[in-house]
């Protein structure tokens, strides 16, 4: 990692109300930056802000409005003097996409074009994006790698996440001025070790470790692992699971890194280590002290064996490394679901 920048700079993030933005506003404002969040919370609560602020000791400006509305970010910028954006904002479910494609595109596309275009004429020109390791799709050999990847994402999220990555490529090939890191994020789970906030997705959850989380709790009756016929060591499928903290960390890295060089840069933020579904839940039966009942059903359509990054890149550009293993990462997210069951009464055995 290069020399700190000094306390004066000022960053946007887009999506900051959201998991990962929420981390990463608090490991900012910890290591100094000024931070003003845009968020329209469609996929967030207004308290978390009051979270972020307790946590960081400090106050961050927040403007609840929707990417796609140009004048009111426009506005925004006008306001304020930004040296930097950090673009989290959009919709992530894959299975969603799929039924709502429309929503997706116009939600993410349209979003990222009215905010560049705002930055362009504002002058600011350095932007860390949350892309996603779903643009290497399954065509590409594991671990994946950044270099001479096809991207072929299978789905209309991934495939939302592949075009900006193409339009940002394209802005910063038209002006030299543009620094862009395109991070593409392995699978971020687990949450600020204080325990206040984290991923509380509503409804049933789309991803592994909240659904464990759910059954730790008590709250929902079993896991549900889908597929145990893979050509993996346990027949489940194997993922790079990597703790919300050091990802919000590697977002500091490339703003710092997206200061001293221009250009656009694809780098991975994961492990680099592959765990299986089994061996995700027994870890977490180890942080929470009890068993976590599961059934093995079919394989969930459209999920791969394998997924796992290869993490030179972003060790050689940003002296990024994860930090925190399996059992800090159940730790934090268990400590994270006991207190949401404590807060919500939702839960039934805690
Ligand atoms: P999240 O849904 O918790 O956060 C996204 C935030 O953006 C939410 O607070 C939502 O209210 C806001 N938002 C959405 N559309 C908006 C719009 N048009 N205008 C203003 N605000 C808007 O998601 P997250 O897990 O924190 O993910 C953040 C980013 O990282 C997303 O772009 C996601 O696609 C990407 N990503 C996430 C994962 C993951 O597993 N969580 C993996 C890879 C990439
Ligand atoms: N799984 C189960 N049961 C569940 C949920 C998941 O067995 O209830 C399995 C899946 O089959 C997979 C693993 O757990 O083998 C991880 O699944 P997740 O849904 O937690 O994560 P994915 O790897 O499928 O996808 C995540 C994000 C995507 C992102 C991708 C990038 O959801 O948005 O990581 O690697 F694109």
């Amino acid at each position: 990692m290069g020399d700190c920048e000094n306390s004066a700079t000022h960053v946007l993030v887009t999506g900051g109300a959201g998991y990962i933005g929420s981390h990463t506003c608090v490991s900012l404002l910890e290591a100094g930056y000024r931070v003003t969040i845009v968020d329209n919370f469609s996929n967030a609560k207004p308290s978390v802000i009051d979270d972020i602020n307790s946590i960081a000791g400090t106050n961050v400006a927040l403007y609840t409005l929707d990417l796609r509305d140009k004048a009111a970010l426009e506005r925004c910028f006008d306001d304020n003097k930004f040296d930097a954006v950090i673009h989290f904002a959009g919709l992530k479910a894959v299975g969603e996409s799929v039924a709502k494609p429309l929503e997706y595109y116009d939600n993410n596309l349209i979003g990222t074009i009215a905010l560049l275009d705002v930055m362009k004429r504002s002058g600011v020109k350095r932007l860390v994006f949350s892309s996603s390791a779903t643009v290497y799709g399954v065509r590409n050999p594991v671990p994946f790698s950044e270099e001479g990847a096809e991207l072929s994402p299978i789905n209309p999220y991934g495939w939302t996440k592949a075009m900006i990555e193409q339009i940002l490529r394209d802005l910063a090939a038209s002006d030299p001025e543009w620094s862009i890191c395109l991070l593409r994020y392995f699978n971020p789970i687990s949450a600020h070790p204080g325990g206040r906030i984290g991923e509380a997705p509503d409804g049933v959850p789309n991803n592994l470790v909240p659904y464990v989380a759910d059954v730790a709790a008590g709250r929902r009756e079993k896991v549900y692992v889908f597929g145990d016929d893979y050509d993996t060591p346990d027949g489940t499928g194997v993922r790079d699971y990597l703790h919300v903290v050091d990802l919000a960390e590697g977002h500091i890295a490339a703003l710092e890194y997206a200061r001293e060089h221009t250009g656009a840069e694809a780098i991975n933020l994961g492990t680099g280590v592959g765990y299986s579904v089994l061996e995700i839940i027994h870890a977490y039966e180890k942080a929470c002290g009890h068993a976590i009942p599961y059934q093995v059903t079919p394989r969930r359509p459209g999920d791969s064996a394998f997924c796992y990054a290869d993490t030179a890149k972003a060790q050689r550009l940003l002296g990024w490394k994860a930090k925190r293993g399996l059992a800090e990462m159940c730790e934090d997210s268990w400590r994270f679901a006991k207190n949401l069951a404590a807060n919500t009464k939702l839960y039934n055995n805690t």
